[in-house]
């Protein structure tokens, strides 16, 4: 049993690595945007590891039935629980959208060992966990922000911005995207806001995006549980040509993602029965 999973431990190792190897042709869903880890760290060995990895799995497994989920896995103690969710791009195909959650879990991994809570938005997805809730809480902290080179005061290219703006403002929904005259937007709330927190949240980053990056080419915002983006290279709505460039990836991804599925449940699974046979001593 012990043998076993250690093999499968160091394949999934491996294949991990593999998967951190920079893809030259892989602009699209997998692209790194921003990252952070608590400070906080947990004892390896403890529940709250175990329940993370089993909180890790599921988001991982969810993600090929569903673009957004989240989850809580209970403890023994109140310290071991621990609290996450995924948000994938709406335009995303489902096997898109688990490819993205487990390649964002597997560089988690790497990104916030031992930290208690952590988060990663790649092009195409958003993951997060932590030991204290954050599931239904409207957070507009800004993560991060980034403006393209300046076009000066180009009134012409400047209202046409402004158009995907309001229009992007005024369409409702979790995923809106927007277009004129050359400049694209998008917008992408997680799921766990109601529709007038995500309102909300889209306004205050759209007026951010007016103000900070008011005469740049293109605009990134994300805020705590939302993001806007806009560019005059329309590079936003591309999400069919994305997806045939990445199929190469998306097959080894998917191994990868069932592969360390696989090994954490057999991890779980003998600390379980470790535990057990403890216990019955
Ligand atoms: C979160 O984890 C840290 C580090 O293990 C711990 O100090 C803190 O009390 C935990 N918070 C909760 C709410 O369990
Ligand atoms: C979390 O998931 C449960 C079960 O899918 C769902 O009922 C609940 O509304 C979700 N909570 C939030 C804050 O999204």
């Amino acid at each position: 049993m012990f043998g076993g999973a250690r093999s499968v431990l160091s394949l999934t190792t491996f294949l991990l690595t593999i998967s951190l190897l920079p893809s030259p042709s892989r602009p699209a869903t997998g692209s790194f945007i921003y990252g952070g880890c608590s400070q906080l760290k947990y004892n390896p060995g403890t529940p709250y590891e175990s329940n993370l990895n089993s909180l890790l799995t599921s988001l991982v497994n969810s993600a090929t039935f569903s673009s957004y989920n989240n989850f809580t896995i209970l403890g023994s103690t109140p310290q071991d629980v621990v609290y996450g969710l995924y948000q994938c791009r709406g335009d995303l195909p489902m096997p898109d959208c688990a490819t993205c959650v487990a390649h964002s879990v597997s560089q988690l991994g790497v990104l916030c060992f031992d930290s208690s809570g952590g988060a990663l938005q790649l092009q195409g997805c958003f993951v997060k966990y932590d030991n204290t809730t954050f599931l239904g809480v409207e957070d507009k902290t800004v993560l991060m922000k980034k403006c393209g080179p300046s076009i000066g005061y180009n009134t012409d290219a400047m209202s046409r911005r402004d158009a995907v703006f309001s229009g992007l403002a005024s369409a409702g929904g979790a995923y809106r995207v927007g277009g004129s005259g050359g400049v694209q937007g998008v917008t992408q709330c997680v799921g766990d806001l109601s529709s007038s927190e995500c309102q909300d949240c889209v306004s205050e980053a759209i007026g951010r995006l007016r103000t900070d990056c008011a005469t740049a080419v293109s605009g990134d915002m994300f805020l705590g549980k939302c993001y806007a983006r806009y560019s005059a290279g329309g590079q936003y709505s591309k999400a069919k040509s994305d997806s045939s460039e990445e199929d190469a990836g998306k097959t080894l991804a998917i191994i990868i993602g069932i592969l360390a599925g696989v090994a954490l449940i057999i991890i779980f699974l003998s600390i379980i029965r470790k535990g057990f046979q403890e216990k019955g001593k």
